[in-house]
Parts: structure tokens; sequence; C-alpha cells
């Protein structure tokens, strides 16, 4: 990224904007008045502190870069994604084929790819396995998931607190993970712990990875003597409510679901979100 104010930015520039606690990559749509979107056109906004500009894009190993000639195209594809995904038949067509490819049918080949997963507790030596795996599918800082491995998730049983769960293959690489621990932690005003940023990789969904990331960290929270565990999820993410209300979390009061909201809108999200609960030990 390079650092510069939105004077500096033209229409097509991809922008790192902060609002208030969340950072996102944002194109910028028009300059005056100065606005930005996502690449799928969801909230377009002109609030917010710009960072900078994104000169490229890294995913794991991979880096592509930005260059500014590519502005007008970007613009233009923006534009055309965010009227094509306005459509509500657009986004069904699209979880369709998404769900086409990664349900049943695509199951034992999938397995077969994958080979076997280990699901356990992860410990201070698959530091380089999580942020392989952050690079390429959550929106966590890595240096917020090495402190927390380093000085609470990754120690012995007598000292961890809260825990990170993750599902590793043969070669010791990530295709799930999760972790369970206080809202504090990240600055937010909810008593209790949390599941946050349970995420399964593609080619391993729908063999039970989630299932048994939270079998794994609900047993933890239970020996650390935490009653019950608590979760957020987006109220239109049907796959990830399924999956929680599977394991036997329900839907929690209305004055709890009123304040993770109101935490999260002063934190700079909007989306709503369902809060669900379990206890720990059953
Ligand atoms: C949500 C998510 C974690 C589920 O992971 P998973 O390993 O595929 O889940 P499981 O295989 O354990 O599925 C458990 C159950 O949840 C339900 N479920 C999971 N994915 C589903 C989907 N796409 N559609 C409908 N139901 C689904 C099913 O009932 C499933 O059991 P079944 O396969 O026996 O029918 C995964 O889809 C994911 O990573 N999504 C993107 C990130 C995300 O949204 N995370 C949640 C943030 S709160």
């Amino acid at each position: 990224m390079l650092r510069c104010g939105p004077g500096a930015t033209s229409r097509g520039d991809v922008v790192l904007v902060r609002q208030a606690r969340m950072l996102t990559a944002r194109v910028v749509v028009s300059t005056r008045p100065w606005r930005t979107a996502t690449l799928l056109g969801a909230e377009e906004r002109s609030g917010g502190e710009v960072l900078g500009r994104v000169v490229a894009l890294r995913r794991g190993r991979w880096r592509v870069p930005l260059p500014r000639p590519f502005r007008p195209a970007l613009w233009v594809a923006q534009r055309t994604l965010a009227t094509a995904w306005a459509r509500p038949e657009t986004r069904l067509v699209y979880r369709g084929v998404r769900d086409f490819f990664f349900s049943g049918w695509s199951k034992p080949l999938r397995r077969h790819l994958v080979g076997p997963l280990a699901v356990r507790l992860l410990r201070a030596e698959d530091q380089d396995a999580l942020l392989l795996f952050a690079s390429e599918r959550l929106v966590v800082s890595a240096s917020f998931l090495r402190r927390q491995l380093r000085e609470r998730w990754g120690l012995e049983d007598s000292e961890r607190r809260g825990a990170a769960a993750g599902a590793l293959d043969a070669k010791g690489r990530l295709h799930g993970f999760a972790w369970v621990d206080s809202y504090r932690q990240e600055g937010l005003p909810l008593e209790g712990v949390w599941v946050r940023s349970l995420v399964v990789a593609p080619q391993a969904r729908r063999m039970g990875v989630a299932t048994q990331l939270l079998a794994c960290l609900l047993m933890e929270a239970h020996r650390q003597g935490e009653p019950s565990v608590q979760a957020d999820v987006d109220e239109d993410n049907a796959a990830s409510l399924r999956t929680f209300e599977r394991v036997g979390f329900r839907r929690s009061s209305d004055a709890l679901t009123r304040r993770t909201n109101e935490a999260w809108d002063a934190a700079g999200r909007s989306k709503r979100l369902v809060v669900l609960e379990r206890d720990s030990g059953r």
C-alpha cells in the first residue's frame, strides 16, 4: 500500500479505508463527491479514514500488482459487477453454482484431494500454517493471531486462555480454523467467550470439519471453566447458522443480540448479526 489521502486518488483506484475498527479495500467510484464501494458494489460510502492506495494484492505466495493504467478497466469492472450483483437472480445463480460444486457429488473427489484431516487445538509451532491460512481466508491481522497464539492459545493446558482449533492435513497445512476467546481481547465490550473466525476452505466443506472444530473448542472452553460459549453470525449466512444450530447452539436473548449489534455498529460494521449460545459441557 502507498500512503496517501483521498485527494491523491482517482476513479478506479483501490484504497484501504479504516471505518472505526474495520479495515476494508474499496474501489474509488467517484471523486466529486469522493465515494468508494466494495468490488461487488455493496455499501457505497463517503466516510472513513483513507490510509492509502493499494498497489498490489497478495494471496499466499501470489502477488498481483495493480498498476494505475488499469484504473478505467477496474472502474468499469466494478460498475458491471455491482449492477449484476444488485440483481437477486445473479446472487441466486452464483450461490447455486457454488453450492453445486461444493456439495455431495464432489465430496469423494475433494476428500481424496485433501486427504485425512486431524482436528485439534493449535500450538505455538502451528504459527506458520495459521498465518498462511489467515493470509488467504481471514480478515484478521497476522500480528493479532501471532500474539494470541504465543501468549494465550498455544500455551500448556494449565496456562492456556481461550483456544484456537485447526483441521490439519498430513503436511501440516490448515484447511479449517476457528478460535474461542473473550471479546475483550478484540476490544469489544461483551462478556463471556465467543467463537470467532470459523472458516473452512472450500475444498473441505460439507465434510463435518466445522462441526469438529466447534466440538473441539467447546470441550476446551468447558475444561477452562467457561459455562457457555457465544457466537455471532451474519443473519444471511445460512450455512454458518445451520452449522452452529446442528451442534446445539440456540438463539440468545433479544437483549444480548441488541448489545452485540450495538457493539459492532460502534466498531463500524453495519450488517445485522444473529447471536447464538450453547452450554460448553453438554
Ligand atoms: C459455514 C462453514 C464454516 C461450514 O463449514 P463445513 O465444514 O462445511 O460445515 P460442516 O460440514 O460441519 O456442516 C455442518 C452442517 O451445517 C449445514 N451446512 C454447512 N454448509 C452448508 C451449506 N452450504 N448449505 C446448507 N447447509 C450447510 C449442514 O446441515 C451440515 O451438515 P450436513 O453436511 O451433514 O448436512 C463454511 O461453509 C465456511 O467456511 N463458510 C465461509 C466462512 C463463513 O461464513 N464462516 C462463518 C462465519 S460466522
